[in-house]
């Protein structure tokens, strides 16, 4: 297991090292890991609500990731160096200009926790005519996706990292997006930890307002009580109509993810949500 100045690389990896010290060791050590936290970064991040653009509700910060030390190939750090500077953008708290970004018109698809990016770019690579923004926390994630960009010669993907709640809140604009795709987000298995899902009401809600009519939200998730938060929030939230009788099969186009495939070969299940934006009646013509 890495650790990086005194940060374990899961909350539950960090809890279990801790709670056995005593007191003192215990404080000392809660302190370390603050300062390292700090010295990271992730505490002096722009609050969510700041600079939302029109956004129906402002989700508190939900901290759904955290942030794991890892390590980098040399294919990925590689990739990082030569292919960073034109895939990863920078997050700015303002809308970002879509049509210069990519030099054109197209559908645009935004995928929150990429990963190790496989998916990413398989659905890329098959799908041209669609631009993909791919937003990841994770750096050895951006690498590895970096490095397929690299290797398989696309264009129609750039990569944030940066938490999402914020990209969608400060830099996506209402109605800007063709389809979202959320594969396999941290379960959050503990109950006290359910409050660090992204699908909940709020982050919903605000998805909603950044598809077009007629775009999509498609999740899909391997813990089957996950799964069942997710049918019950998507289907609450009043802008979006399920494409199935709860449950969806899984579209020809998702190809089996690197998380999925693991779970799939502990013998896990996995439920596909798919929901689509309604869209607003036509007027009757006379
Ligand atoms: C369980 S992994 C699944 C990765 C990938 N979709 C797959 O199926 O292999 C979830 C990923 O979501 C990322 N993540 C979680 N919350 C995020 C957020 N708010 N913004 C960006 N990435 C996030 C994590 O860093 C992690 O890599």
């Amino acid at each position: 297991m890495e650790r990086v100045k005194g940060i374990e690389p899961s909350y539950e990896a960090w809890e279990a090292a801790v709670l056995p010290l005593n007191y003192t060791r215990r404080v000392a050590r809660i302190l370390a890991a603050r300062t390292a936290i700090r010295m990271r970064g992730d505490m002096t991040e722009t609050p969510a609500s700041e600079n939302a653009i029109d956004a129906p509700s402002s989700p508190h910060r939900i901290r759904s990731f955290v942030r794991r030390a890892g390590r980098m190939g040399p294919g990925q750090q590689r990739a990082l160096t030569e292919l960073g500077p034109r895939f990863v953008l920078p997050f700015t708290p303002s809308p970002m200009d879509l049509g210069a970004t990519f030099g054109r018109d197209a559908p645009r698809v935004l995928e929150i926790g990429f990963g190790m990016g496989d998916a990413t770019a398989q659905i890329a690579a098959a799908m041209p005519g669609t631009d993909f923004i791919g937003v990841e926390v994770h750096e050895p994630g951006v690498g590895a996706l970096l490095k397929c960009i690299g290797d398989l010669g696309l264009t129609n993907v750039r990569i944030l990292q940066h938490d999402a709640v914020d990209v969608l809140q400060q830099m996506l604009t209402p109605q800007s997006m063709a389809g979202v795709h959320i594969y396999f987000p941290d379960p959050w298995h503990k109950l006290r930890h359910h409050k660090r899902r992204l699908i909940q009401p709020p982050l919903v809600a605000l998805l909603a307002s950044r598809i077009t009519p007629g775009g999509y939200l498609h999740c899909a998730t391997d813990w089957q009580p996950y799964a069942e938060q997710m049918l019950k929030v998507m289907s609450a939230e009043p802008l979006l109509t399920n494409t199935a009788e709860g449950y969806a099969a899984r579209p020809a186009w998702r190809p089996l993810t690197k998380f999925e495939n693991r779970g799939l070969k502990l013998g896990h299940g996995v439920w596909d949500l798919l929901f689509r934006l309604s869209t607003p009646p036509s007027r009757p013509t006379r």
